[in-house]
């Protein structure tokens, strides 16, 4: 048997002044306020389109990073992916019970993933089948756990940490993170949910830095061994 799949952020959009989604999340605004403009540059693009249903789009590096996001480095595609329940929606606090109508994530009946999504939560909830190939998995007990559990649903396939910011710094602290490929966007949103505020420096080390054709820049960092 191989190496197990690495765990890896993609396409993470970060704004000049260190932020991954604006304040105040809420149902109207996924990325907090203001944050949308983080994801301009996704929609130009034709990945970026297709995962809303609409044509057109750019072919272009940006592109291609996108779809790197679904394939994996490996390009033999994504296995599992690790959330935080931020990012799966604006609910807070225990779940809804019925008659409320469960929050099945904002990606609509067949949510762009296909494989098991694992949710990092404090509140149990029963696992949610979706169309296409996704299953929302809660995971109340801790960043470890999550991992083992993506790693054996997703055996030799690389892993993905979705986001957001809450999540992703727990798992770059505990040193987990194998690649992390941010997309600097050239916008100040002055507040929101920050990534980097711990010292990763001797850590983490730029391994390469492009600039996107859509006035982004690509910069990846792989765990230092
Ligand atoms: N810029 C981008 O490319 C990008 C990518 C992804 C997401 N985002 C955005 O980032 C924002 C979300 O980030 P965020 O930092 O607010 O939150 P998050 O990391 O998505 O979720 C945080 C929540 O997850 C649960 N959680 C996290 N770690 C846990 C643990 N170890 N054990 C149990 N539960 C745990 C907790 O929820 P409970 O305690 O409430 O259960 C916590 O409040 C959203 O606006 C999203 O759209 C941006």
């Amino acid at each position: 048997m191989g190496e197990p799949g690495i765990l890896g952020v993609h396409n993470l959009s970060m704004s000049l002044d260190g932020y991954v989604a604006g304040p105040r999340q809420d149902a109207e605004n996924p990325l907090g306020v203001g944050g949308m403009r983080l994801h301009d540059w996704v929609f130009a693009t034709r990945t970026g389109r297709r995962m809303i249903g609409e044509p057109g789009g750019s072919t272009g590096l940006d592109d291609a990073f996108l779809r790197r996001g679904e394939t994996g480095t490996d390009g033999r595609g994504i296995g599992a992916t690790i959330m935080g329940r931020n990012m799966f929606g604006p609910v807070r606090g225990p779940w809804p019970g019925p008659p409320a109508a469960p929050w099945r994530g904002w990606w609509g009946e067949e949510p762009p993933y296909h494989h098991p999504v694992f949710v990092l939560t404090h509140e149990p909830r029963e696992p949610q089948p979706m169309a296409g190939g996704t299953t929302f998995h809660f995971v109340t007990d801790g960043i470890e756990s999550a991992l083992a559990l993506a790693r054996a649903a997703a055996g030799e396939r690389e892993l993905r940490l979705g986001g957001g910011a809450t999540t992703i710094r727990q798992y770059l602290r505990a040193g987990l993170v194998d690649q992390l490929h941010l997309v600097l966007v050239p916008v100040l949103l002055g507040s929101g949910e920050r990534l980097l505020d711990d010292d990763l420096s001797g850590r983490y080390a730029v391994s390469r830095t492009t600039p996107g054709d859509g006035g982004v820049t690509h910069v990846e960092l792989d765990r230092v061994r």
